[in-house]
C-alpha cells in the first residue's frame, strides 16, 4: 500500500544509495537492518508532499531532509523498542532482541548522527531554518517519550495529558516533516505554520490509530506485538477511557487486571480487550480519531494553494486512516 507510492520509491532509492561502513559490524549492521525493514516511510513522504504543496518542482533537493527525518524516526524506534520491551518491529525481531540493549543504544545514537549528516546536504541557504524545526521537534519527541514512560507508573492520566503526550512523541514530527518541505519550497512563515498545524492534527489521529492497532491489529499484518501496550501498562486512549467508564463488575475486572496477578500475558491481553469492547472504548477511539482527521482535512482545505496541489496529501491521509500496520 505505502511501499508502492511513487514518493516512497523516491525515498527508498535515495536511502539505498547511502552506504554505511562494514565495521564495526555491531554498530552498522543494526542500522542497515532497521532501514531494510518495510517501514511505511510516511515522514519522508510528508516532507516531499509539503514541498510539492507549495509548488516545489525539484524533489531531489528535498531528499536529504526527508532522509534525515526517516533516520531520526528509525533512531527513535530502536530506542523506543528498548524502552517498551518490544520484541517485534516491522514483522522482525527488534534491534535489541536481535543483538542486545547496548548495541541498540549505540547504533541508535549513530543513526541520529547520520540524520544530522543528511541535514548538512540540504540547500545551504535553508539549513538554519531546517535545523531550527528539526531540533525543536526532535527535542519534543524526547519530551513526549519521557511523558509516555512517566505515565506507565501513574494510576490516573487525564485525556488532556495523554493528548499532549502523543502530540509531542508522535505528531510534531509529522508536522515538522511537512514544515521542512514547505521551507524548502520557499513557503511563507504563515504557510509553514498552516501545514505544520495540519500535520500535528494528522499525527494525533495517527497515534490514536496506533493505540487502536496495538490492541485490535491483525498479527499477520501489524508487524508489532499485539497487546504490547497492555503488558507495559501504557496509558493509551483505550486504557484511559476504560478507567473513566468502568463501574461495578467492570471496575472490579479492571482492577483485577491491573494489580499483581498470576495471569499469563495472553490472558491479561484477552481479558483487557474484552473489557475494552464491553465499554466500547474502541468505538470511542475511532470517533476521536475521526474528529482529529476532520480538523486536519479542514485545515488543509483552508490553505491557499491550487486544489490540485493538495490531492496527494488528502490521498495519503486517507491511506493512513485505513492502514493495517
Ligand atoms: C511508529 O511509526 C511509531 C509511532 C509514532 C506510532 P510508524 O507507524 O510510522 O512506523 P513505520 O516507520 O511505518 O514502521
Ligand atoms: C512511538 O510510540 C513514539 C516514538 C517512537 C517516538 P509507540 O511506542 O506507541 O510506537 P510503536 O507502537 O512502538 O511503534
Ligand atoms: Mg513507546
Ligand atoms: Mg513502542
Ligand atoms: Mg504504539
Amino acid at each position: 500500500m505505502f511501499e508502492t507510492h511513487p514518493y516512497s520509491t523516491l525515498v527508498s532509492q535515495y536511502l539505498q544509495e547511502r552506504s554505511f561502513p562494514q565495521a564495526p559490524a555491531y554498530l552498522y549492521d543494526p542500522i542497515r537492518y532497521i532501514l531494510s525493514l518495510s517501514g511505511k516511510r510516511i515522514r519522508p513522504m510528508l516532507a516531499l508532499m509539503g514541498a510539492r504543496l507549495f509548488g516545489k518542482e525539484n524533489l531531489q533537493e528535498v531528499l536529504p531532509a526527508s532522509c534525515a527525518i526517516e533516520y531520526f524516526h528509525n533512531f527513535s524506534l530502536i530506542h523506543d523498542d528498548i524502552m517498551d520491551k518490544a520484541p517485534l518491529r516491522r514483522g522482525k525481531p527488534t534491534v535489541h532482541m536481535q543483538w542486545n540493549d547496548n548495541v541498540a543504544i549505540l547504533s541508535g545514537d549513530a543513526l541520529l548522527v547520520k540524520a544530522y549528516e543528511e541535514l548538512a546536504y540540504c540547500p545551504a541557504d535553508k539549513i538554519p531554518a531546517l535545523l531550527r524545526v528539526f531540533n525543536q521537534v526532535a527535542l519534543e519527541v524526547c519530551e513526549g517519550q519521557q511523558l509516555d514512560m512517566d505515565f506507565e507508573n501513574m494510576e490516573i492520566v487525564s485525556e488532556q495529558a495523554y493528548l499532549n503526550m502523543i502530540k509531542l512523541k508522535t505528531s510534531v514530527l509529522l508536522g515538522g516533516a511537512l514544515k521542512m518541505g514547505a521551507i524548502l519550497s520557499d513557503a511563507s512563515e504563515e504557510q509553514q505554520q498552516l501545514i505544520y498545524d495540519f500535520g500535528v492534527n494528522l499525527g494525533i489521529a495517527f497515534q490514536l490509530q496506533d493505540d487502536f492497532l496495538d490492541v485490535y491489529g491483525d498479527p499477520s499484518s501489524f508487524g508489532k506485538q499485539v497487546g504490547g501496550d497492555i503488558l507495559c501498562d501504557k496509558k493509551t486512549i483505550l486504557r484511559i477511557r476504560t478507567q473513566q467508564l468502568a463501574e461495578g463488575e467492570n471496575k472490579e475486572e479492571f482492577q483485577n487486571l491491573l494489580f499483581p496477578n498470576q495471569l499469563s500475558d495472553e490472558e491479561k491481553i484477552a481479558r483487557m480487550k474484552k473489557l475494552y469492547s464491553t465499554l466500547a472504548v474502541d468505538e470511542y477511539t475511532n470517533q476521536l480519531k475521526e474528529e482529529y482527521m476532520q480538523l486536519a482535512y479542514n485545515q488543509l482545505s483552508a490553505i491557499g494553494v491550487p486544489e490540485a496541489n493538495k490531492a496527494e496529501l488528502f490521498a495519503l491521509a486517507d491511506m493512513l486512516m485505513n492502514r493495517v500496520k
